[in-house]
């Protein structure tokens, strides 16, 4: 009797507990949620409790199944495998009714795997696996131009997304003007790579490269100016022609004014000087006066050689009573100025560095 009684058990397996289960691939994006279907029905005969027990055999072979989320007496139990922690969910707030599915959040590359559903609820038991793939969307996606974008140069248009798991598809297109591609192009419009010849002025443009894949899409634009060789050298040399040309003008500008300005102090002064030199002193302190006067306005003209520490020490006393006193200044340099005339005449040296510079500027 042997036979019957197996016959008797097969039967038994195919009334009782079973999953209804669509899928048996799942494709997801990174970070996306994914949906792990597990319906179930059971039968009459089923009357034991019920366990449910989700598995995961990691796409890497190394790892061992794993158990990530339990359902037993009535009870979840999660947090078996770390690489899933909090991560992974029931769908159904009644799972005895006959839902198990869960939900992984946040996927990641490590979720790539089997997943097994098993269903117990004696005698009927079950189960069911979907694969879970876990794609990476293209994103951080550049356009750019590899070569010398001028009239009769071969150069390349590259498209080349940062990542994006494979198999990635390229589509090019044109997005101004007559939007049409050029002809020569159409045979790697699909390619991270066109590759132009002997290019045209009308092949500028703006272009997009959009990539995909099974999961998401990125793009990017890629601005072409394809212009004569001879203008773009002559527009780089135009603009430092142009620089330099525009730098001189300022710089004879400046040049000019100070000149102009200069030769008006001078002029000034020349006037003072004669002003005080023709006219012997007849006083003390006119002669004071206007000397204090004249040095006042030449200073700022005075080239340094020019001033040679006398004026500059004489400047800082000015305009003091030191003017008086200047014979007695140890700061005045003896050399230009004859004692005598120091001490017979008063304020006369002071006269004399004002003429000695004015004899060195002429
Ligand atoms: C499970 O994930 C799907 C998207 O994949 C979502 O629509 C659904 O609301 C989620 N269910 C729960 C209970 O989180
Ligand atoms: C490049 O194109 C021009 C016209 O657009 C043509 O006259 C010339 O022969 C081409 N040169 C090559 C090397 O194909």
């Amino acid at each position: 009797h042997m036979p019957s009684v197996i016959e008797k058990l097969l039967c038994d397996f195919a009334r009782s507990l079973t999953i209804i289960n669509p899928e048996q691939m799942i494709e997801k994006a990174k970070g996306e949620t994914a949906y792990l279907p597990c319906k179930f029905t059971v039968s009459d005969e089923d009357q034991g409790p019920l366990d449910i027990e989700w598995l995961l055999s990691p796409a890497d072979n190394q790892k061992p199944d794993q158990v990530i989320i339990l359902y037993s007496g009535d009870k979840i139990y999660v947090d078996y495998y770390q690489d899933l922690k909090g991560r992974v969910h029931f769908t159904s707030n009644d799972i005895t009714s006959g839902d198990a599915s869960i939900n992984v959040t946040n996927l990641q590359l490590s979720d790539i795997g089997i997943y097994q559903c098993k269903v117990k609820k004696a005698p009927g038991v079950a189960n069911k696996k979907v694969q879970l793939t876990v794609l990476v969307k293209p994103s951080g996606i550049r356009c750019f131009i590899d070569g010398s974008e001028e009239i009769g140069n071969d150069f390349k248009l590259k498209c080349e997304p940062k990542e994006g798991s494979l198999p990635l598809r390229y589509e090019w297109q044109k997005l101004s003007d007559s939007q049409k591609m050029p002809d020569s192009w159409l045979p790697e419009m699909t390619s991270p790579v066109i590759s132009v010849k002997n290019a045209t002025s009308e092949y500028s443009g703006t272009y997009s490269c959009t990539v995909r894949n099974r999961v998401g899409s990125d793009q990017c634009l890629l601005r072409l100016d394809v212009v004569p060789p001879s203008n773009r050298a002559g527009t780089i040399a135009g603009a430092i022609i142009g620089t330099l040309l525009a730098l001189v003008l300022i710089g004879c500008i400046v040049f000019c004014c100070h000149k102009k300005r200069r030769e008006e102090k001078y002029e000034k002064e020349v006037h003072h000087d004669i002003r005080e030199d023709v006219p012997p002193p007849k006083s003390r302190t006119s002669t004071a006066r206007s000397y204090i006067g004249s040095n006042h306005s030449s200073l700022g003209s005075m080239s340094p050689s020019n001033m040679e520490g006398y004026s500059k020490t004489l400047y800082n006393q000015v305009p003091s009573e030191d003017f008086e006193r200047a014979p007695q200044s140890p700061t005045l340099p003896p050399a230009k100025v004859a004692a005598p005339n120091l001490s017979r005449m008063g304020a006369v040296p002071v006269m004399i560095p004002a003429q000695s510079k004015d004899g060195s500027i002429v």
